[in-house]
């Protein structure tokens, strides 16, 4: 499948990366899809609906206000779009490409690694047997296609479309999240001595380590806690001093802010 993508940002990068295949690609700064088919081979082209016309599935990773500019040079050549747009319903995709399949997902940095977490949206009304259908009556095989395409990158894990934006808050921003924590984690160890260097070390590999693990004991997060957290113990007075700080609570007003910002 010749995959095109249309903007050539961090998230096209991010991809094209995990797909490790060539890509056709357009962005209005000629330099970035060069860059970036040099990168991962495959070919700049000139404009958005040259892409439109070498690729078997286009890759929308521009900006969600570009929608309706983009749309309109690329729906008449396309013949099937795949949108990672935040905040872009299936129905406003189905708008601007009307007649063609069309198919959103939510992915996150990692992606890169294939090691992203990425969301497909189910729309109730194109469910096909509790699978997601973009490509119509005749399209199982595509959708089947353009589903293992972004299952490649990592976990994929589909999810009702009135839940994608929620979701985004939690894996999309995610990794500037934890990247966060590790950087205060780093900072509170320099501040008592440990050198940035050693710490990074420490603090990236616990994060790692403990994914690992969680996902070994079925996602039981209590589980892992409890077995690091004696009663009395330091742990315990670690995640004391978490909770009073306001942690919880920080993250899901993140959340919210997150999501008011996509009301706006
Ligand atoms: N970054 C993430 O972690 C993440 C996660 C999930 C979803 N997304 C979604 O992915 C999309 C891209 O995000 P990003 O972070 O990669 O943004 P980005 O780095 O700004 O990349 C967007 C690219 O699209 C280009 N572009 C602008 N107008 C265009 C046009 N008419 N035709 C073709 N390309 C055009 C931009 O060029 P200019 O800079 O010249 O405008 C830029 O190179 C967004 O819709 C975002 O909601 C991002």
């Amino acid at each position: 499948m010749q995959i095109g993508l249309i903007g050539c940002g961090n998230m096209a990068r991010a991809l094209a990366r995990g797909w490790r295949r060539p890509v056709v690609c357009s962005d209005p700064v000629a330099g970035r899809a060069r860059a970036l088919a040099a990168e991962v081979g495959g070919e700049e082209l000139a404009s958005n609906a040259e892409v439109a016309r070498r690729s078997d599935l286009v890759i929308l990773c521009h900006k969600p206000a570009q929608l309706r500019e983009v749309a309109s040079e690329v729906a008449p050549h396309v013949r099937a779009v795949a949108s990672i747009l935040a905040m872009t319903p299936l129905s406003a995709l189905r708008d601007a490409y009307p007649g063609k399949p069309a198919y959103r997902f939510m992915p996150s940095l990692p992606v890169e690694v294939r090691g992203g977490a990425l969301v497909q949206a189910v729309d109730g009304a194109d469910a096909r047997d509790g699978a997601p259908a973009g490509g119509g009556d005749a399209g199982r095989e595509l959708d089947e296609a353009v589903h293992q395409l972004f299952a490649e990158l990592g976990t994929l894990v589909l999810l009702d479309e009135s839940l994608v934006d929620v979701a985004m808050g939690l894996m999309s921003c995610g990794p500037a999240y934890v990247a966060l924590v590790a950087e205060a984690q780093v900072d509170a160890g320099v501040r008592r001595g440990i050198p940035a260097a050693q710490g990074a070390q420490l603090v990236v590999q616990t994060l790692a380590g403990t994914a690992e693990l969680i996902r070994r004991r079925e996602h039981d997060m209590i589980a892992v806690r409890r077995e690091v957290t004696s009663p009395g113990g330091v742990t315990a007075r670690g995640l004391a001093a978490l909770e009073h700080a306001g942690l919880r609570s920080a993250f899901s007003d993140a959340l919210d802010a997150v999501l008011s910002d996509a009301a706006r």
